[in-house]
């Protein structure tokens, strides 16, 4: 933990996270929330802790990616349920990873829920909770504006990156990464970069020996236990990188 920055104004408030300008105009505070929404925020709830477990959570998984060579926004995790990230202009093109087909990819093709694919599945949707985020191809965004032929290109090979790298450490605390969304931004300088969250909110996580989910889907099939959950996957990582 480092000094806490200038909590100045509140920029933009989503679902789960606030964000804040401080006194540096190329850094942002994220306060990580204790709600809960899934179905696009027709099912809500607030639970005592999540924020700062998920908080926690992206922290860990952010400085393990950056210490790997995938560069993102975060910057310092400044306390329970702050951390710095760098200012960045959202692409408004949310990215999904999936090894295992489940969600809305079972619902949408009808294939088998549990169904382990030959190789990671990048798919685009359009971030837009007004449309419900709809699945998009390359060439929407492309046409839109939204993010260019570059941009998508390095997006995707970054995913796969993050995905490659994520699975392995997953793997070796005895979890299964299902699949995860990412989103990117571009910083004052036009770079692209990781930015959001990485957390159980974002991931699918099952347990490899009795594959129980540890992440949002204990809240959005009401399996009970969520909070559980997360400390699960915080427990197993503090336990990996002795934190
Ligand atoms: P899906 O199967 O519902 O499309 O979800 C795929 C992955 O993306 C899963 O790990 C949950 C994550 N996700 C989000 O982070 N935000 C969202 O709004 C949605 C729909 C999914
Ligand atoms: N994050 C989305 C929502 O709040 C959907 C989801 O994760 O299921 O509504």
């Amino acid at each position: 933990m480092t000094s806490f920055p200038s909590k100045g104004r509140l920029l933009y408030e989503g679902k789960a996270k606030r964000i804040y300008a401080t006194d540096n105009s190329d850094e942002l505070l994220v306060e990580y929330k204790n709600s809960l929404t899934a179905f696009n925020a027709l099912k809500k709830d607030t639970l005592e802790g999540k924020g700062e477990l998920n908080n926690k959570i992206s922290s860990c998984l952010f400085k393990y990616l950056a210490d790997n060579g995938v560069e993102n926004h975060w910057v310092r995790q400044v306390d329970d349920i702050h951390q710095v990230v760098r200012s960045m202009t959202i692409i408004p093109v949310e990215v999904i990873v999936r090894n295992i087909a489940t969600g809305s990819l079972v619902k949408r093709l009808g294939v088998q829920d549990g169904l382990k694919l030959a190789f990671p599945l990048v798919e685009y949707c359009y971030k837009s909770d007004e449309l419900g985020d709809p699945l998009i191809i390359h060439d929407h965004a492309v046409l839109f504006g939204w993010a260019d032929d570059e941009q998508l290109n390095q997006i995707k090979a970054i995913c796969l990156e993050v995905n490659r790298l994520l699975a392995n450490l997953f793997d070796r605390l005895g979890i299964i990464l299902v699949d995860f969304k990412l989103e990117f931004g571009l910083d004052s300088r036009g770079r692209l970069m990781l930015a959001d969250e990485v957390s159980p909110d974002t991931c699918r996580f099952w347990d490899k020996e009795t594959m129980a989910k540890l992440d949002k889907d204990r809240f959005r099939q009401d399996l009970g236990d969520v909070l559980g959950a997360y400390r699960e996957i915080w427990a197993r990582l503090q336990r990996h990188f002795g934190i």
